[in-house]
């Protein structure tokens, strides 16, 4: 039995160890929120009932929370205050393509309910360059997770305005506190801001949508923003200056600097292009902002759509216009003059109908008929082409109204040309010009 026993025993050791690690990890999980989110639940309907009713509302949910919350409660009270809201969970808001307003614009709140370190997500989530919220609630239930890590994460920084809600459980009083994130400022203890605290949560603190979000870049407290600068865009950017260069734009940047509290260095770019995709990367000035931990871009950069879904502009403050400019070509020569009135085809056309037609009668009656001298009744009808006048007469009911076609076709014909002739003759003629941008691709100049 002893060596039996000695075998057994490490074995039974792990199968305890297995036991207590999962019994570790998986239960205290739902015993560190007291009430089982009660209060929370609480906080949720409270905020889309009141401060956050009315605008669009994405609400994103880990796994876990959506075992603590109940989310139908939370959408009947979106419903009652008329919110539209648009639900997500971290993996469809990563995997499934949404439209551009569930996840962007100055009208948008998201709401991030999370229980477990949304890091990883949150990296992830980096690389969308569609997530752009302009009021962003990050609403953690674990009161044990370090969420200054969470507010540091550049995707959570993206948003204009933050609001983060945290609980805190001390001596079995559940309470939540709300902060905001000022990036850019620390505390009088010379602390970074990254988690600034706006006090207890209470509905009275909260209930108006200015009182959750607060400004976040009213100071920057010293900040360099490093800003890429092509120095080739009069009057805005032109070489001079004690910075190197100056400009309308360099102007407004130290005046913006000296009311927000910002200092800003100018590093020139050395790539002669303002920015454009190629193989997906950025190049030009876009790009060096993009890939060298640049701040800004103070050059003057039409926008298009793929730019403005890459990199955030401000209001445009100056339009130009595009425009073609051709010589006018010289008049078309006078003496064709008589061809202008018919196109080629026209022509082409005309010419068949007087060789064919007047023939065709002709040769039809001197086989019917057996009139005498079939060429020259042609040539009389023919005539009618110049308004010559004949004096044939036929007979046959079906050659008169062949002859009566012929004559209103020719009649018609004559005065087409007469009119036109009228008006080539009155208004010199100009080869067709280019007219639309379309016309410009399919001509041939370079
Ligand atoms: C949270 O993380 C930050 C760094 O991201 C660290 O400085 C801070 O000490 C952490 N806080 C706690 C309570 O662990
Ligand atoms: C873009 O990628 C294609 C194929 O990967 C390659 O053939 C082409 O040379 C690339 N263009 C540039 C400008 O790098
Ligand atoms: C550009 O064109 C638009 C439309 O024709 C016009 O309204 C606008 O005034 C023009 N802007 C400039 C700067 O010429």
């Amino acid at each position: 039995m002893a060596p039996a026993n000695r075998q057994l025993a490490p074995f039974l050791l792990s199968l305890f160890l297995i036991y207590t690690t999962q019994f570790t990890t998986a239960v205290p999980q739902f015993l560190l929120i007291p009430d089982d989110g009660v209060l929370e639940q609480s906080v949720i309907t409270t905020l889309l009932s009141g401060p956050l009713s009315g605008q669009d509302l994405l609400l994103v949910t880990d796994d876990h929370t959506q075992r603590l919350l109940d989310l139908n409660q939370v959408m009947e009270a979106a419903g009652a205050s008329l919110t539209p809201v648009f639900l997500a969970t971290q993996h469809s808001l990563l995997h499934t393509p949404r439209p551009a307003h569930h996840t962007k614009g100055t009208l948008l709140t998201a709401l991030l309910l999370f229980y477990q370190d949304p890091t990883d997500f949150l990296l992830l989530l980096a690389d969308n360059t569609n997530w752009n919220p302009s009021y962003l609630v990050l609403f953690c239930l674990n009161p044990n997770l370090n969420t200054t890590t969470v507010l540091s994460q550049p995707v959570v920084q993206r948003s204009h305005f933050i609001l983060l809600l945290h609980p805190s459980v001390q001596a079995d009083r559940h309470r939540i506190y709300a902060y905001t994130s000022l990036p850019m400022q620390v505390s009088g203890r010379g602390r970074p801001l990254t988690k600034a605290p706006m006090g207890l949560w209470t509905q009275h603190n909260f209930h108006t949508r200015q009182s959750l979000f607060q400004p976040r870049f009213q100071n920057f407290g010293g900040y360099v923003v490093k800003v890429t600068v092509l120095c080739y865009d009069e009057p805005f950017l032109y070489f001079g200056g004690k910075d190197g260069c100056q400009g309308v734009n360099v102007d407004a940047l130290h005046i913006l600097g000296d009311k927000l509290g910002f200092k800003f260095i100018l590093s020139f770019s050395d790539q002669l292009a303002w920015g454009y995709k190629e193989n997906g990367t950025w190049k030009g000035i876009l790009g060096i902002l993009k890939y060298e931990e640049k701040d800004l871009s103070i050059n003057s950069v039409q926008t298009n759509p793929e730019r403005a879904s890459d990199f955030d502009n401000i209001y445009p403050y100056w339009e130009t216009n595009f425009s073609f400019m051709l010589m006018r070509p010289p008049p078309l020569p006078q003496w064709r003059n008589i061809l202008y009135p018919f196109s080629t085809l026209m022509w082409g056309l005309v010419f068949t109908l007087v060789l064919v037609v007047p023939s065709l009668l002709a040769y039809l009656l001197y086989r019917i008929n057996g009139i005498a001298d079939p060429i020259g009744i042609a040539l009389k009808i023919a005539g009618a082409i110049v308004n010559q006048s004949s004096s044939c007469e036929v007979q046959d009911t079906w050659a008169r109204v062949w002859l009566m076609c012929w004559w209103l076709s020719v009649y018609i014909l004559s005065s087409v040309f007469t009119g036109t002739m009228v008006a080539v003759l009155t208004v010199p003629a100009f080869s067709s010009r280019i007219n639309t941008v379309n016309e410009l691709a399919a001509s041939n100049i370079k």
